[in-house]
Order: C-alpha cells, then sequence, then structure tokens
C-alpha cells in the first residue's frame, strides 16, 4: 500500500500542518479507487462463503439436509454444527465470546444466527448452494421480544463499559419536595442498525498454525486477541490487517462472527475464504443500538434552579450479553443539580446481541434529557436556553472535579446569534407560511473525552539525492474519517518535516498497537503517541547530532538546538547547524528508528473530560400533512484543538446528519412472533438523504485545553449526533405544539395532534 500525499492536495504547505484544513492524504486513493478494502484484497485460489441464518428466534436446529446444497458444482463443503470444528473459545485480550454464534453446538438463540457456512469456488454458487440448505427445527417457543412489557425481569448490569449502572447524590424526594414546577415524562427510542456503506467483510487465509485476517475492523488488535482466544492461537500468530474501513460506528468494534467463520472455513478448506455479508446480515448477527425506554423526572423553583432530577434508563440486551445503552450517564454531568438519581436496567430478549452505535448512550440520552428540559423551559414560562443556563455545571458535578476546558456557555451564545435564537417566539405555533408551520428548538451535546494507552514508532531515512522520509506507524485505524490525514498533520509538525515528507501507515496488527477506533478516542490516544514518538524522533536526531565529532553541532547543548524545515540549528545561531538528511546519511543504513508508548497520567484523576456544544434547529411542519422538513441546523462545539477543520467539520456534519435520521427516519422494526428484522435493507430502514438535508453550520470553537491530552484535542466523532433529536423534537413542539417523545417522529404521530 502507498499512502503518497500529492503536493497540490495541500492547502497549506508551510509549517504548522496543525490546525490547517488539509485535504485527506488518502482522498486520491479513495477516488481512484485505489484504496483497498477488506474485501478487495487480492488473493488467488480464494474460496467464497455464504452465511445461512437461522429463521426462528428461539430452539435448536433438529435437522439440516445439505446435499442439494453439496450437490451445486463448485462446492467446496457445507460445514453446519455437525461438522464444524470444535474451538477453544476462549476469552483473550478484552472481549469475550458470548456474542459470537460459531456453530459449536445446535442451539438457536436468535433469529438471524449463523447456522451454516457454504464454501465454493464463486460468490454466486455459494449463495445459490446457501439458498438450498434445509433446516428443520425443535424445541421451539414464543420469543420473548418486547421490552416494555417485560420491564419488570430488568436487572442491574455489570459495571461495564458504560460506567456504573447507578448514580446518587443528594436526596431526591427532598429536592422534588422543594420544586415549584415538575416534569415527569417517558421517552423511548427505537432499536437503530449500523449501516455503513460497507457491510463487515473478511478474508481469512491460513499459513501454517499462523493466521492473517484482512478485515473491515474498528480494532485489529482486539480482533487479533479474541481470534487467538477462539482458535487457541498466541497473538503473536494472528494478524489482522484493516487499511481502509467504509465506515463503522461502534458496529465494527468488537469482533463478530463472520471473521473467525471465515478463518474456519479457510482452515478446513486449505484455501484462503473471502466472506462478506449481504446488507440483512447487518441486522442480527452483528449488533444494533438497542431500544431504550426512559423516565425522567424534573423539579424546579420558579427560577428555573434545578431542585432534583432522576433519569431511570431501561435498553434491551441478548440473551447471551450484558450490552447497556448508557443514557442517564449523560445527565450525570450535564447540569448542576444537587439532587440527582440515575439508573441503567437491561431486560434480555430473544434477540442478537446489541452493540455500540454512535455516542452509545449519550445520543438516545440527550433525546430525553433535553426534551425534557425543554417541557420545563415550557411550563416555567422561560427560554429554554435560560433555562439551561440557569443549571450551567461549572465543575463535573458528579465527581466535583474541574473540567479540564468547558466552553459550552460560548457555544450557547455563538449557536444562538448565529441561528437567530433570540426571534423564537414563545407560544407555539406562531410562526406560519401559509399550511407550513415553522418552529426552533435546541439542545446541548456533550460527548466525554476517552484517551488509553497507544504506541507510535518512527523511522527517518534519508536516500542518496539526500531527500528525508519519515515512516510512521501504530495499529490505528481510519474509518474514512480523516485519521490518516490528521496524523500526517501531526507527525510532520513534530519532526519539523512537511506532510508531504510522512508516509503514515495505520491498521496492522504487528504495527506497534493502538486502542479501539471507539469513544472518539483515537485522536486523543493515536494522536498523542504519534506525537511523543515524533518528538522523541526530533530529541534522538538532536542527540545524535551533539554526540557526533561530524556535526556542526557537536558539543552544543541539546537545549539549544531547535529542529524544523527538516534541519537541525543552534536556536541562538540558525545558521550553525545541518539538515536531517547530512545526519542521517552517517547514521548505520542511513536511518533512525524510534518507538514510544504513550499512556495517559496524573491529568485523569485531576479533571473531568467532556467535549460539549449547542444545537439549533428550525423545522417546517406541513399542518395537513404533518411531513416534516429541517432547512437549517447551527451547531457549535468546543472540542479541544481542532487540527484539521476540514476533516473535524465532515464528522460533525455526519454526525447531525445522523441525528436527523435518529429524530425523523431510522427505527428497526421486529416481528413480533418471530424475532426477525422486518426492514433489514436500505429501502425499508430509512436513513437520510440528500432531499432531507439542508443547511448545516457548524461552528468549531478555539478552545484551548492544557490538560486533557499533550495535543490539546478532545475528539468529534460522536458529539455531532448528541443533542440534534431533541432539538428537532423540541423544534417540532414549538411549530405545532405536539410533542413527541416516542423516536422516530413520523408524520403520523404529529398529524391529526396538531393544536395550532
Ligand atoms: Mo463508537 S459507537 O464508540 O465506534
Amino acid at each position: 500500500m502507498t499512502l503518497s500525499t500529492n503536493a497540490r492536495d495541500i492547502v497549506t504547505g508551510a509549517a504548522p500542518s496543525v490546525g490547517t484544513p488539509m485535504d485527506r492524504v488518502d482522498g486520491r486513493l479513495k477516488v481512484t479507487g485505489s484504496a483497498r478494502y477488506a474485501a478487495e484484497f487480492p488473493m488467488s485460489n480464494i474460496a467464497h462463503a455464504v452465511i445461512v441464518t437461522s429463521t426462528v428466534p428461539v430452539g435448536r436446529v433438529s435437522a439440516i439436509d445439505t446435499r442439494a446444497a453439496e450437490a451445486v458444482p463448485g462446492v467446496i463443503r457445507v460445514m453446519t454444527h455437525l461438522n464444524a470444528p470444535k474451538l477453544p473459545m476462549k476469552k483473550v485480550g478484552m472481549f469475550g465470546t458470548n456474542a459470537l454464534s460459531l456453530m459449536q453446538d445446535d442451539r438457536v438463540r436468535y433469529n438471524g444466527q449463523p447456522i451454516a457456512l457454504v464454501i465454493a469456488d464463486t460468490l454466486e454458487r455459494a449463495t445459490d448452494a446457501a439458498s438450498l440448505v434445509k433446516v428443520r427445527y425443535g424445541g421451539t417457543r414464543a420469543p420473548t421480544l418486547d421490552m416494555h412489557a417485560n420491564k419488570g425481569t430488568g436487572y442491574a448490569p455489570p459495571p461495564g463499559f458504560g460506567g456504573q449502572p447507578d448514580s446518587k447524590r443528594g436526596n431526591v424526594p427532598a429536592g422534588l419536595a422543594q420544586a415549584d414546577v415538575k416534569v415527569d415524562a417517558q421517552y423511548t427510542t427505537p432499536i437503530e442498525n449500523h449501516n455503513p456503506m460497507e457491510p463487515h467483510a473478511t478474508i481469512a487465509s491460513w499459513e501454517g498454525g499462523r493466521l492473517t485476517v484482512w478485515d473491515a475492523s474498528q480494532y485489529v488488535i482486539g480482533e487479533r486477541d479474541s481470534l487467538a482466544g477462539v482458535f487457541g492461537l498466541t497473538p503473536e500468530s494472528v494478524r489482522v490487517v484493516s487499511h481502509f474501513v467504509g465506515g463503522g460506528f461502534g458496529c465494527k468494534g468488537l469482533m463478530w462472527s463472520q471473521s473467525p467463520l471465515a478463518a474456519m472455513a479457510a482452515r478446513e478448506v486449505s484455501r484462503p475464504v473471502k466472506l462478506v455479508l449481504t446488507r440483512r446480515q447487518m441486522y442480527g448477527p452483528v449488533g444494533a443500538r438497542p431500544q431504550t425506554e426512559q423516565h425522567v423526572v424534573l423539579g424546579a423553583t420558579r427560577d428555573g434552579t434545578l431542585t432534583a432530577v432522576r433519569h431511570d434508563s431501561v435498553s434491551h440486551t441478548s440473551r447471551f450479553e450484558d450490552y447497556t445503552e448508557s443514557c442517564a450517564n449523560v445527565t450525570r454531568i450535564l447540569y448542576a443539580t444537587p439532587n440527582q438519581v440515575t439508573t441503567h436496567r437491561v431486560v434480555k430478549l430473544d434477540l442478537g446481541a446489541p452493540t455500540f452505535q454512535r455516542a452509545p448512550g449519550e445520543a438516545p440520552g440527550t433525546f430525553a434529557l433535553e426534551s425534557a428540559m425543554d417541557e420545563l423551559a415550557l411550563k416555567l414560562g422561560m427560554d429554554p436556553l435560560e433555562l439551561r443556563l440557569k443549571n450551567y455545571a461549572e465543575r463535573d458535578p458528579e465527581s466535583g472535579r474541574p473540567w479540564s476546558s468547558k466552553s459550552l456557555r460560548e457555544c450557547y451564545r455563538v449557536g444562538a446569534e448565529k441561528f437567530g435564537w433570540a426571534r423564537r417566539p414563545r407560544t407555539t405555533g406562531a410562526m406560519r407560511e401559509g399550511d407550513v408551520l415553522v418552529g426552533y428548538g435546541m439542545a446541548s451535546a456533550t460527548y466525554p473525552t476517552y484517551r488509553m494507552p497507544a504506541s507510535a514508532s518512527v523511522r527517518l531515512t534519508a536516500d542518496g539525492s539526500g531527500a528525508v522520509r519519515a515512516l510512521v506507524q501504530t495499529a490505528a485505524h481510519d474509518l474514512g474519517t480523516g485519521a490518516y490525514t490528521v496524523m500526517t498533520q501531526v507527525a510532520a509538525d513534530a519532526l519539523g518535516l512537511a506532510p508531504e515528507q510522512v508516509r503514515f501507515e495505520l491498521g496492522d496488527s504487528r504495527m506497534p498497537p493502538s486502542p479501539v477506533a471507539g469513544g472518539s478516542m483515537t485522536t486523543a490516544s493515536t494522536g498523542s503517541a504519534v506525537h511523543a514518538a515524533c518528538m522523541a524522533g526530533r530529541d534522538k536526531l538532536i542527540a545524535l547530532a551533539i554526540a557526533d565529532t561530524a556535526s556542526p553541532l557537536r558539543g552544543a547543548l541539546a537545549a539549544a538546538v531547535s529542529a524544523a524545515e527538516g534541519r537541525l540549528f543552534l536556536t541562538e545561531e540558525p545558521t550553525k547547524g545541518e539538515s536531517y538528511a547530512a545526519l542521517l546519511r552517517r547514521q548505520p543504513n542511513g536511518m533512525m528508528d524510534v518507538r514510544v508508548d504513550s499512556a495517559p497520567g496524573a491529568e485523569l484523576a485531576a479533571y473531568a473530560m467532556h467535549a460539549f456544544g449547542a444545537v439549533f434547529v428550525e423545522v417546517r411542519v406541513d399542518r395537513e400533512l404533518g411531513e416534516i422538513r429541517i432547512p437549517r441546523i447551527v451547531a457549535a462545539y468546543g472540542a479541544g484543538k481542532i487540527l484539521n477543520a476540514k476533516t473535524a467539520r465532515s464528522q460533525l456534519e455526519g454526525g447531525i446528519v445522523w441525528g436527523v435520521g435518529m429524530a425523523l427516519h431510522e427505527e428497526t422494526l421486529v416481528d413480533r412472533r418471530t424475532g426477525r428484522y422486518m426492514n433489514a435493507d436500505l429501502a425499508e430502514y430509512h436513513v437520510p438523504v440528500h432531499a432531507d438535508i439542508g443547511m448545516i453550520d457548524v461552528t468549531l470553537l478555539d478552545e484551548v485545553d492544557p490538560h486533557v491530552n499533550p495535543i490539546g484535542v478532545k475528539g468529534v466523532g460522536e458529539i455531532g449526533i448528541t443533542g440534534v433529536a431533541a432539538a428537532i423534537a423540541n423544534a417540532v413542539y414549538n411549530a405545532t405544539g405536539v410533542r413527541v417523545r416516542e423516536l422516530p417522529i413520523t408524520l403520523d404521530k404529529v398529524m391529526g395532534e396538531m393544536r395550532v
């Protein structure tokens, strides 16, 4: 793989590169089709595998007839629980194997579960043969699929990625007793499926006892460990490669069944195997955002001061996992109320395991909380923005820690001004244009800032012509979001080179480890590692020079030497120095290597770290048809240092678009008899299209955060979706007087209800 930066793509060639809206370094590869995605890796003698999925939600495979499938020309093997290899299925690394369906027994635990795998010489023959596998089921029973009706079976999940299930401060009943005004409302959000353009796709190949997997992955190190556990291998004998990912959004963060199934098949048939899920197979066996039911109680005095808050969230999980949509986490930190209780409970249903989806917890959580805040403002007769300012949290109300930085007040101010919030009429239905009702709504946005340990390596080389190149590597990921680009920028500045001289590589578990590309933490984690490695590289160059009799810098103090534009020189006497090229040419093989491990430190315990934002929305609702249009969304974010405004803005706009989908379109429907997803394709599962999106105006505040991490970034992958659905619901109320507490806000929920 070659990732070269085309000089013409650089908007600003001059240093520093960080902070400039540089074009994507992989843009040319993408638009010319030469960026290689998992399923596109060229491989000779490859076989194709197609999954057969269950058509009942619970029971056993009592008989499976594969004869017709095996008779199809080109079919190499039909694998079922009867002949699949028995696997060690151990937990290695962070993730267990509960959510995998690898045909280790005859049990069916959800509709859409992989129960057979057909391997053939072509995709068409494998697909044809898969349709001929006949299955009989036994031991079936009526599935449990209604989370709301089964709320009583909800349990407090073990603390996991969403943190503790419960939180409590102060005394909620006492706080409610002081309240003049209360809101007590229930909000629901449906199951929402990930629809990356690229489905899950795997190529697996064995060489002796060593496994290589080309995969669409948000976490190559995690997948390496998971594969090692499943097959009983050492992590060193597994390699996972994922150079390009066509969208992840959380669904490619954990390893799902298709990767080990491809590896099982490849080992059984002794040739490389490719396995790509169909769009329909993206619904069921590979996770989704679970549905939620959220009960929010707010109490406030006349002046809008919150005296008590309760947020009880229930979400569904599978029979075999405890995945929790931690909706109330946002409530724990957003407003400074002294009395608060929040809970997360999960209800087991006969469905495939849910999983992380963009801003897991915060996306549905902000819908409930920020809708309830709007309802409270209405009852108080207060401006919704005023209410939020009244309860502004000057420090993290949960931990009591100061914020590493917080610009939410500025986000409110800038967003409101650009939007024209002051023109918002207080009475509902006051703005009309013929049959169209116009409404304004707003909400807060927030997402935590995480950072995990990460490592990176740098190799500097000089060729005969004196050209200096840097190769920077770490096992990180670019989900299409711009990691290749911003890492190139960070490395270039730290090394004192132009971006064109840096080649940044990622997505290979053999590289120094990086964390999951999730939790909006790639830039904070991997970026800090790249920065540290490149600064170490620069220091090493200086150390080599001052110790080298052949260098004009020999004997200088390291602190007196600067590095810029590919040259080392005395800061006080810039003409005295030498080029990196000259120095490198005197090194063994003309190169210098350095590798650095980086990790967060004491700042984690000292500060609360979150990005914040404010979203303002205009909706237009047809009074007769209930049709909702969104001509305008204005949002402002304080997310630390913005390394590249172009890629950052794209991420935020993408998050906002998803927020529109969440508000108006997205809903996975489950057949209540069979547990089968009924709208498992892009025709029936609606995501926004261009015609659904009007103007989106994103402001990135200039936020300086000296504490959060060495490069001062907070991450922008997920905050964009937060708050949007509430802002839209609030605007719909402002336009129509209809409060929709059940997402999505489809026209049937608005039509006929309008009181204006
Ligand atoms: Mo994100 S849902 O943490 O990939």
